[in-house]
């Protein structure tokens, strides 16, 4: 099939590439000239684990191409997908002046049917929205339907996400988009759920919502265990065994950060709100998340303190590990906390120095791991990236000048820690 995606952000880009990929003709359009210059010239503006290959097999195969001009795609494509931003306004409410302009603009040059699909995460009613909007600007008798097909990619796994997904959801209102839709996706075996527009819209909104009380939930339990001196991983594998709660997403750390969670879980708030039916669970779902950066800190301000003159080596800034994504990243908010306080950070993270350097001032930036603990008085990990599970730790305690470590992840036994001669805290967990 013929695939026009809107937006080459990095929704649009992974679907695009992976729809490349099963076989189909996808152009990526994106109003950002450098972007596509970008693309063109074979790069990729971001990290995602072997999306550069496939973009690159896709290409010279001629089954993914990279415009500028949404006209270009509008009468060549039978399928449409909408996939540029939604980002959050001060009210936590979703701009969707984006994914106006974009509708109108498919509108605009519409001239035969076309069946326009929005990916991105929108407010539940956004399809009604769109066919309004398209019915308003396209010629008169210039058929178009629309329908929901949310994404549920994870940064770091994307592609495995795409072509395995444990669900794929498409929301539509005629036989005829879900016969385009179920053709689109007929090379994979993953369940395919049909609804309507809006219960495609609500699904996106409740996973994410749900996974993000998940995490809030394991952090609020973290603070219990802390109190009473338990052990929140022991606490939450207990719970996860029982099917019905699963242990997945049940990691107490430093909270949930990226592009998704902290603006979506917002959105839904206020829909819930809009709707007089406030869904009060998710404003306590984002208090808790936002007093774990600043719980987190407290435990190295009282362990340190005073924090004036001391050097923090800093292991991790990127809001996950696999991703250069710094978009509300618990470093954000931990790192600026410890510099009051007169901290002075050295910090390594293997792909978001870069991304990190416009937001997180005064901080110096480490080529690997052992510079950025060289000379320090803590260790303080805030991203679970692989790499760190085989430092050398004999190498590490050489060049620091302290014994602390304090781990916002979760990711080493406290046990061993101390075995290496750390003194080490974690989240929800005994010291060592
Ligand atoms: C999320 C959803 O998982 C995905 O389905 C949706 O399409 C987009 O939003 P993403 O933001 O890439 O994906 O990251 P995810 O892996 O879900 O992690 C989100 C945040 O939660 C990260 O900051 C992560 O560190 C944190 N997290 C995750 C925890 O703190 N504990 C956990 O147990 C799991």
């Amino acid at each position: 099939m013929k695939i026009g995606i809107i937006g080459s952000g990095y929704v649009g880009l992974v679907t695009g590439t992976c729809l490349a990929h099963l076989g189909h003709s996808v152009t990526c359009v994106d109003n950002d000239p450098e972007k596509i210059r970008t693309l063109k010239s074979g790069k990729v503006p971001f990290y995602e684990p072997g999306l550069h290959e496939m973009i690159e097999n896709n290409v010279a195969a001629g089954r993914l191409f990279f415009v500028t001009d949404i006209s270009k795609i509008v009468n060549r494509c039978s399928v449409i997908f909408i996939c540029v931003n939604t980002p959050s306004r001060p009210d936590g409410s979703a701009d969707l002046s984006f994914v106006e302009n974009v509708t109108k603009s498919v509108g605009k040059h519409l001239r035969k049917f076309c069946l326009v699909v929005a990916k991105s995460t929108v407010p539940v009613e956004t399809g009604e929205w769109i066919r309004r909007t398209l019915k308003r600007t396209v010629r008169q008798g210039v058929p178009f339907d629309v329908a929901s097909n949310p994404e549920f990619l994870r940064e770091g796994s994307a592609i495995q996400d795409f072509m395995r997904p444990d669900r794929i959801v498409v929301g539509v209102e005629t036989q005829r988009a879900e016969k385009i839709l179920r053709e689109l996706y007929a090379s994979m075996k993953s369940p395919l759920i049909v609804t309507d527009i809006k219960s495609a819209e609500l699904i996106k909104h409740a996973a994410n919502s749900f996974l993000a009380t998940k995490i809030s939930f394991a952090n609020g339990l973290s603070r219990i265990c802390d109190a009473v001196g338990a052990d929140v991983d022991k606490v939450t594998l207990g719970m996860g065994l029982d099917p019905r709660i699963g242990n997945q997403f049940l990691r107490a750390g430093v909270g949930f950060g990226g592009a998704c969670f902290p603006k979506d879980l917002k959105a839904f708030l206020h829909i819930s709100e809009e709707l007089g039916v406030p869904f009060g669970v998710l404003g306590e779902v984002i208090r808790i998340n936002d007093a774990q950066a600043r719980y987190f800190s407290e435990k190295i301000m009282n362990r340190l303190k005073p924090l004036r003159g001391k050097t923090l080596g800093v292991l991790g800034l990127a809001f996950k590990s696999d991703t250069d994504d710094m978009r509300n990243a618990p470093s954000l908010a931990i790192l600026p906390l410890l510099q009051k306080e007169g901290a002075k950070i050295q910090a390594y993270d293997p792909q978001a120095i870069e991304k990190a350097r416009p937001h997180l001032k005064g901080i110096k930036y480490a080529a690997d791991p052992y510079e950025a603990l060289n000379g320090a008085h803590a260790v303080v990990l805030l991203t679970e990236w692989k790499e760190f599970l085989s430092l050398d730790w004999k190498r590490v305690r050489r060049g620091l000048k302290g014994r602390f470590f304090f781990d916002g992840r979760n990711m080493f036994s406290p046990g061993e820690m101390k075995k290496h001669g750390f003194h080490y805290f974690s989240v929800g967990r005994p010291s060592a």
